[in-house]
């Protein structure tokens, strides 16, 4: 049966949460496989408002099975806290929400240890995390030694005397490192987990079993991604990234689904760019025109709060990231917020200082800051659009517009989203 990837194209933040949403419908299970509580969605429903941060949104419609894979990084205070919310607004999680026995657990000290790389002044290079924890917990997972995996919580004796070494490691260099650190009692952080161990323990398994279970059932999966492909470990503007695989390529290792079982491939990108915390952006417009966006597009954390830095679409970035994550078609989101522009730019290339076109997106951060857009200028359309609900409705110059990416990125633009409602998406004819 047919499976499906969502994934963002560029840094973050794409309105994934609408498309994966729209897309319930058609689908048996969706599945996160990477990241953690650094990913945020506020969806609205029936007139009530669910904020959703680890937990895949797909389980606020009944019927719908809902995956933590191993590829995930679970921090089970903030885990335990968003399903308590949720059950309390009438979302049942009894046999049908899953987290894998192998997802790594964020600790206490990766909190600490966060807090010395994005704040301390005896470090240099703050990257703008959402200080979830997130980099240090995968820094142990890669790390090995220091790696706690959800199903060590549930053989206590062997997990309390791992603890015992970790917190005495952790300890020792946070207290070398941060000038107001107050020691972690290994004992107190186990009997903690031990006891958010034990309400977790109905929906903690196998999921990769589980899953290859569904598909032979013929069961439709839904992989999203979180984050956006730029962000990527591997793949996106290094150091100024998350610290696991945000593209599609995170897929099969954070969830042991092999791709080939997926044949619908959509990359989500916003009309404009944004992006939260550190790091270079070429099209940034730190101006009237980028507060503009900001303030129509409401370009504000939804995990930190933070105003999104915003600018120009970015073909040669989108070009790269769909690539990357294998987009066979595109979802343009927040059409709308750029109604009432008199023309819109879009970088078709690069330039560096010499006047050297670059088509690439360049690999180190060093010759990415160096590159200047090149950009040509569209006409821009007045009419606000989050009324039409066909492609044909749409004003001729946003259809250029939408057109003009596509041609960009050389994939198809199948969904066009106008508005946050539900109906305020159009299919591209
Ligand atoms: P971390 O994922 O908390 O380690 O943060 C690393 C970088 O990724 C920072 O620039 C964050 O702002 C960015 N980031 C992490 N999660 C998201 C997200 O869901 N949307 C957009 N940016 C994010």
């Amino acid at each position: 049966m047919p499976s499906t990837c969502v994934v963002g194209l560029q840094w973050g933040d794409e309105a994934k949460g609408k498309i994966v949403d729209l897309l319930c419908d058609r689908h048996d299970v969706v599945v996160r496989y990477q990241g953690g509580a650094n990913a945020g969605h506020t969806v609205v429903a029936d007139g009530t408002t669910y904020k959703l941060s680890l937990i895949p949104t797909g389980i606020l419609r009944p019927g719908i099975s809902c995956v933590i894979g191993n590829g995930v990084v679970v921090h089970p205070p903030a885990l335990l806290k968003e399903m308590e919310t949720l059950a309390g607004q009438g979302v049942d999680f009894k046999g049908r929400f899953f987290i894998s026995d192998r997802a790594h657990v964020i600790l206490p000290h990766h909190l600490a240890e966060e807090r010395l790389t994005e704040e301390s002044s005896s470090v240099a290079d703050h990257l703008g995390t959402t200080r979830r924890g997130i980099g240090p917990c995968y820094r142990d997972k890669v790390g090995r030694v220091h790696g706690v995996r959800v199903g060590d919580l549930f053989h206590p004796e062997q997990f309390r005397a791992h603890l015992d070494r970790i917190v005495a490691y952790k300890n020792r260099l946070l207290a070398a490192m941060l000038d107001d650190f107050t020691p972690f009692d290994a004992k107190t952080v186990a009997d903690e987990y031990l006891g958010f161990a034990d309400r977790l323990r109905p929906f903690v398994r196998d999921t990769t079993a589980w899953l290859h279970g569904a598909i032979g059932e013929g069961k439709r999966l839904l992989f999203e991604g979180a984050q956006g492909s730029l962000l990527d470990i591997d793949h996106g503007s290094f150091p100024y990234v998350t610290s696991s695989n945000s593209s599609a390529a995170g897929i099969a290792a954070g969830s042991g689904v092999p791709t080939r079982h997926i044949d619908r491939w959509i990359g989500i990108i916003k009309a404009y760019t944004t992006r939260v915390g550190g790091g270079p952006f070429p099209t940034e417009q730190d101006n009237a025109i980028g507060e503009r966006i900001r303030r129509v597009g409401r370009e504000y954390g939804t995990v930190t709060g933070r105003p999104r830095r915003c600018g120009w679409f970015d073909s040669v970035a989108v070009r790269y990231s769909a690539r990357i994550s294998g987009a066979t078609e595109i979802a343009v989101m927040l059409l709308d917020v750029l109604s009432g522009l008199e023309s819109l730019q879009v970088a078709v290339a690069y330039e560096d200082e010499q006047g050297n076109r670059i088509e690439d997106f360049p690999g180190h951060l060093a010759d990415l800051e160096r590159c200047r857009p090149v950009y040509e200028t569209l006409p821009g359309w007045n009419e606000d659009v989050t009324s039409c609900r066909s492609w044909s409705e749409l004003p001729e110059a946003a259809r250029n517009y939408v057109r003009f990416l596509s041609k960009q990125v050389g994939v198809p633009v199948k969904i066009v989203s106008v508005g946050p409602d539900r109906t305020a998406t159009l299919m591209v004819d």
